[in-house]
């Protein structure tokens, strides 16, 4: 704080010196207008850590560039499921849906997701929440998420949940129910989750492999936002 304080001062001397010295004595007030919020940002109290970190508000976002498609169509041989995550726009309201069409292999296996890459540091929060509503076939979903350069490499972390049927409502996943799954099939000796590290957050609905309730069709998933907090 103290370094920080005398950089900004040195740096808002810089700049009042510099105004100065190009226009003259009849601009001096001009630079000390820079130096005032300089001072203020050194003076103000650290901010209290935060209680909620929005990580997503679907409600307001502009598009979903960020979102890519990871379904076993799109990341095995074999796969045959697909789906969208789509802005809906109205003129009332706005979310994003994620559709699904999971058309799973005889054994169950498959998967329709959405994943963003990119780095968070959630090693304040206890928790993730996802506000939204689903209809359809299927209930179940998960949130994953990688750490680290896990990125290329297979697996994630992984919580379960079930929604209610047609009913808005916040799902919270405490971090530290996040596995580690390889395929569908959970892997115990894996290091545990890095929450001050993680590189993708991802939404996904499964066909239930290696569950006791297997899932196939069509759903929807409506979000209103994702965030973290304590
Ligand atoms: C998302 O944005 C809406 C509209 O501004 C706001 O009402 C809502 O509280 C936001 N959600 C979160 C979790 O901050
Ligand atoms: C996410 O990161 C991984 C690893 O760098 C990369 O292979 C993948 O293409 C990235 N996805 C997108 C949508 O950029």
């Amino acid at each position: 704080m103290r370094r920080a304080a005398w950089v900004l001062a040195a740096t808002a001397g810089v700049v009042a010196g510099a105004a100065a010295s190009q226009s003259g004595p009849a601009h001096v007030m001009y630079p000390l207008l820079h130096v005032h919020p300089a001072t203020l940002r050194v003076q103000a109290a650290p901010a209290p850590p935060a209680t909620e970190r929005v990580l997503w508000n679907f409600t307001t976002v502009a598009d979903l560039s960020d979102w890519t498609e990871s379904s076993d169509g799109t990341e095995r041989e074999v796969g045959m499921s697909t789906g969208a995550f789509h802005l809906q726009k109205t003129a009332r309201f706005q979310r994003a849906v994620l559709f699904s069409l999971l058309n799973p292999q005889p054994n169950g296996a498959g998967f329709v997701g959405y994943y963003a890459n990119g780095t968070w540091d959630l090693s304040q929060f206890k928790q993730i929440n996802v506000r939204a509503r689903a209809q359809g076939q299927n209930y179940r979903y998960k949130v994953y998420l990688k750490h680290h350069d896990q990125l290329d490499q297979g697996g994630s972390y992984e919580s379960f949940f079930e929604m209610p049927q047609d009913s808005l409502t916040t799902v919270s996943l405490p971090l530290d129910s996040f596995a580690f799954y390889y395929r569908g099939r959970r892997v115990d000796d894996a290091p545990p989750l890095d929450t001050a590290a993680i590189t993708r957050i991802g939404l996904q609905i499964y066909g239930g492999v290696y569950q006791p309730e297997k899932q196939s069709g069509v759903s929807s998933l409506e979000v209103d936002w994702i965030t973290a907090s304590q």
